[in-house]
């Protein structure tokens, strides 16, 4: 049966720990994989923007041997169709396909549809591309996820939930100072399992960011409504009541800084002080660069 990554929670811990410490080999020794994909080709599509995944994805294919077609939603024909027909003839070319949709509804439509694997690239609910990228990023200062303390701060989202997938996997202590939810990226089923594991705590506290040694944000506003004037007021309210949730500096006074992390795109000034994105800790350009390795290894791991 095919494998689908459609969220971590749906992957085996084993699964998720090997594929961090493949990742790990294969950015150490890439020349080692550089024929491990031989012919195989990737579709990319895509409805909303992208500079990381679209960049690492087809980057990664390529220095494994394989070759990526891009596609953008509105100018192909997945727009006009119901997405299995699409999903069913795309797989007669292509070996893997990396998605990124709106609506997690239209993702899991494509993945029934399709019959070769399909990576979720960020939907509505779920990041988990970016979830395996953070984990080896820890996992590359920590060597031991049960070591660390994690510290989330923003909106719940889809990261925030890939996160607490990835915890839930991998034993990472994970507190969510998350005052508000974004509608529609909230799984009732996943923080049942958050609440029971004892790893995972939710407050409004954020003063709790002082526990951790890896302190994350994300931006407080989804890339597709960032200048969408029908969204313009809802975008005003949620700066007004998120400013004071911004990471910055001041939080951990007296305390040295935690390793300070973002996904990208950020948006200075707001989700993050300026100051914090190049700070000495800061692992911002690291986990991004960590999306390239840990996806060379997930499409091994899918399609070896
Ligand atoms: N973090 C992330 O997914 O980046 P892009 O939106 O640029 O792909």
């Amino acid at each position: 049966m095919k494998k689908d990554v459609i969220s971590l929670q749906h992957l085996p811990a084993a699964d998720i720990i090997h594929l961090i410490k493949q990742a790990v080999e294969m950015k150490k020794e890439p020349d080692k994989y550089t024929n491990a994909l031989s012919g195989r080709v990737l579709l990319m599509l895509f409805q909303k923007t992208s500079t990381r995944t679209r960049l690492s994805f087809e980057l990664g294919i390529g220095q494994l041997g394989g070759r990526a077609v891009m596609m953008d939603w509105q100018s192909s024909n997945f727009a006009i169709s119901p997405i299995r027909y699409e999903a069913k003839y795309v797989s007669r070319h292509v070996d893997l396909i990396m998605a990124r949709l709106i609506k997690h509804e239209q993702l899991l439509e494509l993945a029934a549809g399709a019959d070769v694997p399909v990576i979720n690239g960020c939907c509505n609910r779920y990041h988990p591309t970016q979830g395996l990228a953070d984990l080896l990023t820890i996992y590359e200062k920590t060597g031991d996820f049960s070591r660390a303390t994690l510290a989330y701060i923003g909106i719940h989202n889809n990261v925030a939930n890939s996160l607490v997938a990835g915890a839930l996997k991998t034993g990472l202590r994970l507190i969510l100072i998350t005052p508000e939810v974004n509608p529609g990226s909230w799984d009732a089923d996943l923080m049942a399992a958050a609440a029971r594991s004892g790893l995972i705590e939710v407050t409004a506290d954020l003063q709790k960011a002082r526990e951790a040694d890896f302190v994350y944000t994300d931006t407080w506003v989804d890339m597709e409504n960032f200048h969408n004037p029908a969204y313009a007021e809802e975008k005003e309210r949620r700066l007004k009541m998120m400013m004071p949730y911004q990471m910055r500096a001041e939080i951990f006074a007296g305390r040295e800084l935690p390793y300070i992390m973002h996904d990208m795109p950020i948006h200075p000034g707001l989700e993050i002080e300026a100051g914090l994105i190049e700070a000495p800790t800061s692992v911002i350009y690291e986990q991004a660069e960590n999306r390239l390795h840990v996806e060379k290894s997930l499409m091994l791991y899918l399609l070896s």
